[in-house]
């Protein structure tokens, strides 16, 4: 493997698809800048290595065990935190004690994986962060003792439409909240990622200036280091050279792009969420009836368990693919960035993930939000009253909104006209910004320069 001298950083992702997907983007930007590129990454979820020949891939045991992997995801974030230490520990020392490789310029961790900080200060490393995840949502994560000082945490049912001033536009139900039994253990958490955040030399985001301008500002105030905001990651290269498919976990169904090159422009709406949010039965017949009664043609990523008490479709009543005539199409998982580029497709259905956000932003596609957890309740408050290029679901998931929404986004009309017009000038400034002077570019330079002087 080459190295390049002065130049090795150490790159560990949380084993999640939306946080491995930016990750490996990013280590493509690095690698494209002079740093030669080593992933530490966990044996569950593991990227496939054969699929980047450039980078070297080191395997660690997160120790953690079956009833861990399949608790809830707050459970599986605390106890990788807890097993990846002493592994990851290990495999950094046998790296730093083999004289033959180049020296480690610093190591870039996930925000969530803050165990990293501690193993960083005792072998004297220095630690950069990769927060995954948004500008605006972060500063409403670091507010979290702040909010609970002033008591809109824990949220009261009653004032879940009140504003939260000191964080505009959001309302008190926009919090990045999860739904959990054990709140207390949601705090400590969230004060952890952001105490160790603030511990680290740096953050950088997947992220651009014109996008997140108050929040970028509002964070330069509040913590001690510089910040990189270098993003959107998958715009740096050309479409197939970086692509979501390498680093998927889950098999991406082609058949997508045949079915969607059957239909008129801007004619399809595209569904996912994600690779974390669930629904209930319910909420899966209302979305499915919704979309029906709308006519309007679509193309579901349902993926496998993300129903509740189901295996996949056996909830769709019968003959329900069968009438729509080729209407619709549903597939486990899709090429999504691949999909977003369509030119058939005029909307997407989003849980508001923050890698789907700014992947519809970069194609220009606008947004209906049904956000289910934590950022996505930030993003897609943003996405409809600060960048306006969306439409939130804000009576639950009840067919007949579903269908007003859908046709209020697809069919001829001002705001929906208003919606798509902004979503593609929005699309403009974030190509902008990746332009040889643009302020991703610029914050790139900075960032290169930083780690060559840590
Ligand atoms: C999680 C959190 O839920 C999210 O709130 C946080 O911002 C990041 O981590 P996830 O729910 O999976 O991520 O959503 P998202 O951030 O949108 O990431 C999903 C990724 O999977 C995207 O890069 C998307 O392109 C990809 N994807 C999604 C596919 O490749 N195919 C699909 O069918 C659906």
């Amino acid at each position: 493997m080459e190295q390049r001298r002065g130049r090795r950083l150490v790159l560990i992702p949380l084993p999640l698809q939306g946080h491995i997907n930016p990750m490996l983007q990013l280590a493509h930007i690095l690698h494209s800048n002079g740093f030669s590129i080593t992933v530490i990454h966990t044996t569950f979820n593991s990227p496939n290595p054969s699929n980047y020949p450039n980078f070297n891939f080191y395997s660690i045991q997160d120790g953690l065990s079956e009833t861990e992997y399949t608790s809830d995801l707050l459970n599986f974030i605390i106890a990788l935190n807890i097993g990846c230490v002493t592994p990851f520990k290990e495999c950094l020392m046998k790296m730093l004690s083999d004289t033959s490789e180049e020296p480690i310029a610093c190591m870039i961790s996930d925000a969530m994986c803050y165990f990293t900080q501690s193993v960083a200060d005792s072998i004297k490393l220095p630690r950069i962060v990769l927060r995954t995840g948004g500008v605006s949502s972060f500063v409403a994560f670091s507010a979290f003792p702040f909010l609970r000082e002033k008591a809109y945490l824990p949220i009261q049912e009653s004032k879940l439409e009140e504003p939260v001033a000191e964080l505009p536009p959001l309302r008190v139900k926009d919090l990045p909240m999860f739904n959990t039994k054990e709140p207390e253990k949601y705090y400590e958490l969230i004060c952890r990622f952001v105490k160790e955040t603030k511990n680290s030399l740096g953050v950088i985001f997947n992220s651009f200036e014109d996008l997140e301008s108050s929040a970028l500002k509002t964070l330069s105030q509040q913590f001690p280091f510089p910040i990189f905001p270098i993003g959107p990651f998958h715009k740096h290269f050309p479409e197939d050279s970086t692509s979501s498919s390498l680093s998927s976990l889950i098999s991406q169904d082609q058949s997508c792009i045949s079915w969607l090159d059957k239909h008129k422009p801007n004619s399809v709406v595209y569904m996912s969420f994600g690779s974390l949010a669930a629904i209930t039965e319910n909420e899966f017949l209302e979305i499915a009836w919704g979309l029906s009664n709308s006519k309007i043609p679509f193309l579901w990523v349902v993926r496998p368990g993300s129903i509740c008490g189901t295996e996949w479709l056996e909830a769709l009543p019968s003959g329900f693919m069968e009438n729509l005539e080729g209407r619709g199409h549903i597939v486990k998982w899709a090429p999504q960035q691949e999909v977003l580029a369509h030119q058939a497709v005029g909307a997407f259905w989003t849980h508001n993930g923050w890698n789907s956000t700014l992947e519809s932003i970069c194609a220009g596609v606008p947004m209906i939000c049904m956000p289910c957890f934590t950022d996505q309740k930030v993003n897609a408050r943003y996405v409809t009253h600060v960048w306006k290029v969306g439409l939130q679901l804000e009576k639950g998931v009840e067919r007949k909104e579903i269908e007003k929404s859908i046709r209020k986004l697809m069919e001829e009309n001002d705001e929906g006209k208003k919606i798509r017009d902004r979503a593609l000038k929005l699309k403009e400034d974030a190509m902008l910004c990746l332009k040889p002077s643009g302020s991703s570019c610029c914050s790139l330079e900075g960032l290169v320069n930083y780690i060559l002087s840590l």
